[in-house]
């Protein structure tokens, strides 16, 4: 406890600790209110019309039926709608903003995909909008939509992304004898949180604007709601207290924009929550890729080439699925290529979908990583371990931290890797074939500015507020342990607000970055609260550390006391109420490669200065991880059920046991579902997806769900901040569908290159 100066907080006691979520008593019982929870006075109820072509134009609307239909109050239609501030990339990148699909709604009577919103129905109740939305009747002027992705990549209007070293691989690959050249395709995969998006928008007269929206981005989503409608962002205020879920999907969408244009248009409250049909059109997806892998070895097993090819879609939006992402990162290659081209397809835009890139570009670099290893006749374990990259290989830099040997080595031996069969096909259990199979995850770890207020009380309670938000992924949690050691406090003492753009910025929750961004700033706030209290306690003569000196005090159990000698102390309730401060308040910004700055009150020390180890230039920031899996496939039906993981994670500091346990469980189950059943099919005459609720859209169940196993290595990163953490929400999927391929392969000698395996693609 001693180590716990107010210059520095190197007792990390309740940081790790598996503590049990601070909202999940809240959750389990209804009481946590989500953002289609708070109904106002006078509300009324928005369903969104969607067009059913894909391409061309609208041309009228009989609106005569639904106008009549009970509790209709008005329908907006691009005819009547509020005209919004134009869309305008640049300017929106100056908000610091950003919308997932670059379409304001209702603007004009161009259709760009099925299922685009091009009417509101605004009524007394939710049932009489949607009735209403029924008898909306729409004429078009149709055009042919392109939606299939082979063809599509056929045409000039295809893009390049992203491109490392294109053409260099083709002769040495053509040369070589060892090798192997595969495609692998992944399919169009959609978001299904168990929250849908919803938004309720409330005017206060014309320029004020408050707006409940279940978003993982609220400042940035004030910024453009300010922009569209010409308002000061300070007029704005976006509210979003719990998230059911995120992962990408909740990145500002039109539906709030929809909710805060239907509002002002009536001059009342308004809800608007999405239904589960409309999780497929309305709020981005993860694109279908196409990827072509080619490796080949010397002899002794060492790559000499490795290329990555990539095709997927793109509409709407500057966002493409950055496939190619994990193959700039592992294994040591002489020659390596990786190339992105995009086509268009008359498709709503695609988005963020848990680790962008890597859960599907894994996918196909790990299966293919598995086949050269059978080439070779080798362990795949040996061959990653053999091929394995200790330095970034592209930007040549060290990694900030790399225990991915360490996760191998865990893994195998909790798994019991040794007495897998190296041939396919030797191990059986009645009609299951049985395998064993693995595969690396990484993902990238990121840190970006973020400011954070913290309020003591004179009666000991501490308030930590900063602009982020909870995803569900524990967030309140973390930021609650990180002030509890910051401030010496018990973690019933402190509540954290987070979920409210009024509150002090914060980075929005995505790229597994909040963990990484948030907390520096919670510990640089507490300091400086800790420094105030001892200004305040060495000055009062009728405290028993009148005139010590700062290096001689400690702090703990709300307390500061002489490091010498606990018994010299005086509790933070005591110095406030002598000193006549009913609150205290400190904020701080953590800056990534620079000093905390921002400081409301003096700082006594140097320990300021703790983030200046984050430098991109220096090094490379990742998260690794590797997982086993044991799969049973049964040989007459083609039914695969994975039977057991275990997963061991690099992701440097555990800030807390067990909700970093659940982000991993989460991320395998997501890569279980990607494996077995997740597809979004298009019927491609109409461009428009056909699985359309969760009886036909597959996610895993309990009954798919196997033990799962996780081990972290729980090392901190020297480097990405004074707390070591790397992020934890992403790296979980990232592999899980290739180890569950290799698996296969391992039980049946089948190899499974286009996701998902359903049966049929078994035998
Ligand atoms: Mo994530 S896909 O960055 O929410």
């Amino acid at each position: 406890m001693a180590a716990n100066t107010p210059n520095q907080n190197t007792n990390m006691a309740i940081i790790g600790k598996p503590l049990d979520r601070v909202d999940g008593h809240l959750k389990v019982t209804g009481i946590a209110t989500f953002v289609a929870e708070f109904n106002q006075p006078n509300m009324a109820y928005a369903f969104p019309v969607r067009s059913t072509i894909a391409k061309g134009s609208i041309t009228g609307f009989d609106l005569i039926l639904a106008e009549k239909s009970g509790g209709v109050i008005s329908i907006l239609t691009h005819e009547n709608a509020p005209r919004l501030q134009p869309f305008d990339p640049l300017e929106i990148k100056k908000t610091g903003g950003f919308l997932a699909e670059n379409l304001i709604p209702l603007q004009d009577n161009k259709v760009h995909y099925f299922g685009q919103f091009i009417a509101v129905v605004l009524a007394e109740t939710f049932e009489e909008a949607r009735h209403a939305a029924t008898l909306v009747k729409v004429s078009y002027a149709k055009e042919k939509a392109d939606a299939d992705l082979n063809e599509a990549l056929l045409k000039s209007s295809v893009r390049e992304g992203a491109q490392l070293n294109k053409g260099q691989a083709s002769a040495i690959i053509e040369t070589s004898n060892l090798k192997i050249e595969q495609t692998y395709t992944t399919p169009a995969q959609n978001h299904h949180p168990m929250e849908p998006h919803a938004a309720i928008a409330i005017w206060d007269g014309a320029d004020k604007l408050t707006l409940y929206d279940s978003t993982q981005v609220i400042v940035g989503m004030r910024n453009i709601t300010a922009y569209f409608f010409k308002l000061k962002p300070e007029d704005v205020r976006i509210l979003c207290p719990y998230l059911g879920g995120g992962f990408g999907g909740k990145s500002p969408a039109a539906h709030n924009i929809l909710a805060a244009m239907a509002g002002k248009k009536i001059n009342r409250p308004v809800k608007l929550v999405i239904t589960r049909q409309m999780m497929q059109t309305n709020v981005g997806r993860r694109s279908p890729t196409i990827q072509k892998v080619a490796l080949a070895c010397d002899l002794q097993g060492k790559l000499t080439v490795i290329r990555h090819q990539n095709s997927s879609y793109s509409n709407l939006t500057d966002f493409s699925e950055p496939v190619g992402i994990q193959t700039q990162v592992l294994y040591n290659a002489p020659v390596r290529e990786i190339t992105h081209q995009i086509a268009k397809l008359d498709m709503n835009a695609p988005t963020y979908m848990r680790a962008p890139g890597h859960a599907v570009g894994s996918f196909a670099l790990e299966s293919a990583i598995d086949e050269m290893a059978y080439e070779l006749r080798m362990d795949p374990v040996q061959f990653r371990i053999l091929n394995h990259a200790s330095t970034d290989p592209v930007k040549k830099i060290n990694f900030s931290s790399n225990h991915l040997l360490e996760c191998f080595q865990i893994g195998v031996e909790k798994f019991g890797w040794a007495s897998r069969k190296i041939q396919p096909r030797q191990t059986r259990n009645g009609q299951w074939l049985v395998g064993y199979g693995m595969a690396t995850s990484v993902h990238h770890g990121v840190r970006r500015p973020a400011t954070v207020r913290i309020q003591l009380s004179n009666d000991g309670m501490a308030t930590v507020m900063t602009a982020s938000q909870e995803l569900g992924t524990g967030t309140y949690t973390i930021l609650t342990q990180t002030a509890a050691d910051a401030l010496g406090i018990a973690v019933g003492k402190i509540k954290v607000l987070v979920g409210d753009s009024d509150l002090p910025p914060a980075p929005f929750a995505a790229g597994s970055s909040t963990t990484a961004s948030v907390n520096p700033a919670v510990l640089a706030a507490g300091e400086l609260l800790r420094c105030e209290l001892m200004r305040i306690a060495i000055a009062d003569p009728k405290s028993k550390l009148n005139g010590r000196n700062t290096k001689d005090i400690s702090f703990a159990d709300s307390k500061l006391y002489l490091s010498s000698d606990i018994s010299i102390s005086d509790s933070y309730k005591d110095i406030m109420r002598r000193n006549n401060r009913e609150t205290m308040q400190a904020s701080a910004t953590a800056t990534p490669g620079g000093a905390a700055s921002g400081a409301t009150v003096a700082p006594c020390g140097p320990s300021m200065d703790q983030d200046q180890n984050y430098d991109t230039h220096k090094y490379s920031f990742h998260s690794f991880g590797a997982h086993f899996v044991e799969v049973w496939v049964d040989e007459d039906l083609g039914t695969i059920r994975v039977k057991r993981v275990t997963t061991v994670q690099d992701i440097g500091r555990v800030m807390n046991e067990k909700t970093a346990r659940s982000q991993v469980i989460g991320g395998v189950i997501f890569g279980i579902g990607a494996a077995l059943m997740e597809e979004t099919v298009f019927d491609n005459r109409w461009a428009s997806p056909v699985t359309r609720t969760l009886a036909d859209y597959h996610v895993p169940v309990n009954l798919d769900v196997p033990p799962i196993d996780v081990h972290f290595i729980g090392k901190p990163d020297p480097h990405i901040s004074s707390i070591g953490s790397k992020g934890v929400g992403e790296v979980g999927i990232v592999g899980v569908s290739a180890a569950i391929a290799n698996a296969v392969f391992n039980a049946t000698g089948k190899r499974l290159r286009n996701l998902p395996f359903t049966p049929d693609k078994l035998f």
